[in-house]
């Protein structure tokens, strides 16, 4: 039976034996041998993958596993969708690179992608094609801002993520990350987020939203603040990487009318959060905002084929020719699968599928609330994530999760941890995922945390 046909026919995913299987682990041995000591995934999903096809994949030795990873949520229809495949397909053979020269895939790209804006936003926004990384593209918004605005400091919020490059990096929360690297960009301002779980200032969950987003608005207006008018402000309205934290509207509201009081450019990272992914094109939809520059990149070509993008108000196009330049910024598999992927999202209505397998989902895992090492169940749209937590201190439980996580994928469910410690399992299943794939991956995700508590269990 060839995995396509597995797709269509069955639900329920197969595993034989211990992980990684002979053949895997063979490639996973030469992989630790030759690649970076930095490599990340395959230390926590070990296996060798031989194809794809929609929500699941394969690997070398013939396990079959959903897929709630999908390229960290690259991938808005599932693996090779075969539309996407005969798009790529054609557009191989006609033109795949062209650095930011015009081409008719690119016009229609970008026609599609100002089609998706809210209607007020389509006329005055420009888009710049940057190095195809979601990294690049938080580096061009902050060069932008800095660009129009003449000023130099940059507020962020903790928690956040918004890549490995030298700026974005600088931007966020994991410090991890950016502590053995000294003279990272200078000028980052990092603020709470509306992280009421954990009340970064400590408070309860009823007023830590306003008094977070108050400490922001009275920081940049007080003389003695030690904050310079920033160049901007840059937030994700769901912290995906940093344990999927959706905004409080009334937080996210606020940001955006002191950033437009005090004429700060803000820049909303859509690069997890873009692309349908949380039931509209964009996060912002839902907090009835408009952010001045908007970062995607991840699901927007539909296939993985790398490309990222800002779009931001005419306003702030002062920047010179040259400004962010790049070699891969031309990408043509990208662009012609990009615009197919809108034009079939609208035609099956796939938001609609999204907010449908998001209600699901609240439904099935309600019943974790009741478990004594869950902290929370929290999601919007597609984005959903289990926060785990010691019941006897309320600690992260990161190295619950991580067993979680190995646990899931013995029973055949690739899921990601995130957060703070990696406390958080994380759901990032395809945008047009079946109700039947979404009731059997909660189902291993409950098996396999059960499987794993330490007792006393539920
Ligand atoms: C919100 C957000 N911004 C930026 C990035 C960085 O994107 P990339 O890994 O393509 O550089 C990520 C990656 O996970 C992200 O989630």
């Amino acid at each position: 039976m060839t995995l396509l046909h597995h797709d269509i026919t069955l639900a329920g995913p197969w595993v034989r034996g211990d992980l990684p299987g002979p053949r895997s682990a063979e490639l996973l041995s030469r992989q630790q041998r030759r690649e970076s000591n930095a490599r990340t995934y395959p230390r926590h999903l070990p296996i060798a993958i031989e194809e794809a096809a929609g929500s699941f994949v394969q690997d070398m030795d013939g396990n079959v596993f959903i897929d709630f990873l999908c390229g960290a949520g690259v991938l808005p229809l599932g693996h090779n969708p075969p539309e996407l495949v005969d798009v790529v397909t054609k557009q191989l053979n006609r033109l795949t690179h062209a650095l930011d020269l015009a081409t008719p895939a690119k016009d229609a790209f970008i026609e599609a992608q100002l089609s998706m804006l809210p209607p007020g936003m389509r006329d005055r926004m420009k888009i710049h094609f940057c190095g195809p990384t979601g990294a690049n593209a938080v580096d061009a918004a902050i060069k932008l801002c800095k660009t129009a605005t003449g000023r130099g400091d940059i507020v962020a919020f903790q928690g956040g993520f918004h890549g490995s490059s030298h700026a974005a990096m600088a931007v966020t929360g994991l410090v991890e990350q950016k502590a053995p690297v000294s003279n990272g960009m200078p000028g980052v301002h990092f603020f709470p987020y509306s992280y009421c779980t954990r009340c970064p200032l400590g408070l309860t969950p009823d007023t830590s939203a306003t008094n977070c987003v108050g400490y922001l608005e009275r920081s940049l207006v007080d003389a003695n603040g030690g904050i310079p008018l920033p160049a901007a402000v840059i937030m994700e309205l769901v912290q995906g990487e940093g344990g999927v934290i959706p905004a409080r509207a009334d937080f996210a509201r606020r940001v955006r009318a002191l950033t437009r009081d005090l004429d700060i450019p803000l820049i909303v990272d859509e690069v997890q959060t873009g692309c349908g992914r949380t039931g509209t094109w964009f996060a912002f939809e839902q907090y009835d905002i408009e952010p001045d520059v908007i970062v995607a990149s991840k699901g927007l070509s539909g296939i993985g084929t790398p490309v990222a993008i800002i779009m931001y108000d005419a306003r702030l196009d002062v920047w010179a020719p040259g400004a962010h330049t790049g070699t891969f910024r031309g990408n043509q598999l990208a662009f012609a699968a990009g615009a197919e992927l809108v034009r079939i999202v609208r035609r099956d209505d796939v938001l609609d599928n999204v907010w449908r397998r998001a209600a699901q989902i609240s439904h099935r895992l309600a019943e974790l609330e009741k478990h004594p090492w869950v902290r929370e169940v929290r999601g919007r749209g597609l984005m959903w994530g289990v926060e785990l937590a010691d019941p006897l201190d309320g600690r992260p439980a990161g190295k619950l999760a991580r067993t979680v996580q190995a646990n899931a994928l013995r029973r055949g469910l690739i899921l990601e941890a995130g957060g703070r410690e990696d406390c958080v399992v994380r759901f990032l299943p395809p945008l047009n995922v079946r109700a039947e794939v979404v009731d059997t991956a909660c189902s291993i995700l409950i098996a396999a945390l059960d499987e794993s508590s330490p007792t006393p269990s539920r």
